[in-house]
């Protein structure tokens, strides 16, 4: 009961939180006219090729940081616009009612980084890409254990742009208005991070007392999570991107740069903090980063 309590408190500190930080997304930024000439726009070590002397020419992987931010940005529009759905369609059943107002300024705040990430793209670079992969098969479940899957997601999701943007948001090397679109990211991300892993913690603890919570549903629930894992790490190295930088066969490159050797430290890194906190809270039996398989 003190455990709910608390988590409760947390949820009523965060939304007001959320109240405090509010800006309006449409007059937040000053878009200037044009990128300038010859800047990097995501910082080189971050690019999918760093490492695995691919690609060497310097003009070209100038380009592919242009690309790659396409990208990276491309993949917060269609992965949170799917996970706002989930959201949306649970905001006022029963199972969420004492979360639905935390959750309607997720859903706001989302709204606003679909935007900003869409924009960026759309003035300076020609638009998002499309979706490129498939996505990754829903498991049939009851509705306790898709809402696990569902915020073990977001989560997931989240980590791994807050890796990026806590980062690339202090970085002189990028442009300033990037620098501010990854730091205000950033900002956001952090209410949300802290919600949601408290909340994948207080589901999963639901799911095991009211749905099928023996072993053999854990274990399946584990490894569910752990592929949306490799899937998003795998997400981060798109053929389009290395294709619009002019660079030769693209889906080789993809498969090369993903199983490199020197790649594997930093899938791991990406995922450090949420591998850490699915296992520390039982989620998971072994880390994902025991036995990933993202370049396999
Ligand atoms: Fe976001
Ligand atoms: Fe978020």
């Amino acid at each position: 009961m003190k455990e709910i309590d608390a988590f409760q408190e947390m949820v009523d500190r965060l939304t007001d939180k959320s109240v405090d930080d509010h800006y309006n997304p449409y007059t937040r930024f000053t878009w200037p006219d044009e990128m300038p000439a010859g800047s990097w726009w995501m910082s080189p070590e971050y690019l999918t090729v760093h490492g695995t002397g691919l690609v060497d020419d310097e003009d070209t992987l100038e380009l592919l940081a242009q690309r790659e931010t396409v990208n990276f940005f491309s993949l917060h529009v269609h992965g949170i616009r799917e996970l706002m759905i989930e959201v949306a369609q649970r905001i006022h059943t029963p199972r969420f009612a004492a979360y639905s107002e935390y959750l309607h300024h997720f859903l706001g705040e989302e709204n606003a980084h679909m935007w900003f990430f869409a924009e960026f793209c759309n003035r300076y670079a020609g638009g998002i890409y499309p979706e490129s992969q498939a996505p990754l098969r829903q498991e049939d479940l009851d509705d306790a254990w898709n809402d696990v899957i569902v915020f073990s997601r977001i989560v997931i999701f989240e980590e791994i742009f807050d890796y990026f943007n806590s980062r690339m948001g202090k970085d002189d090397r990028l442009p300033p208005i990037l620098r501010e679109l990854h730091a205000v990211h950033h900002h956001d991300e952090s209410r949300h991070v802290a919600f949601g892993k408290q909340f994948v913690k207080h589901l999963h603890e639901r799911a095991c007392e009211t749905a099928d919570g023996g072993a053999e549903r854990r274990a399946r629930i584990e490894e569910y999570i752990k592929a949306y894992m490799t899937y998003s790490v795998r997400s981060l190295y798109n053929p389009d991107a290395y294709r619009d930088a002019g660079i030769a066969q693209p889906l080789k490159v993809r498969r090369e740069a993903m199983s490199h050797p020197d790649r594997d430290p930093f899938h791991q890194k990406i995922m450090a903090r949420v591998d850490r906190f699915f296992v520390n809270s039982g989620i998971f039996e072994t880390a994902w980063g025991d036995s990933n398989d993202v370049g396999r």
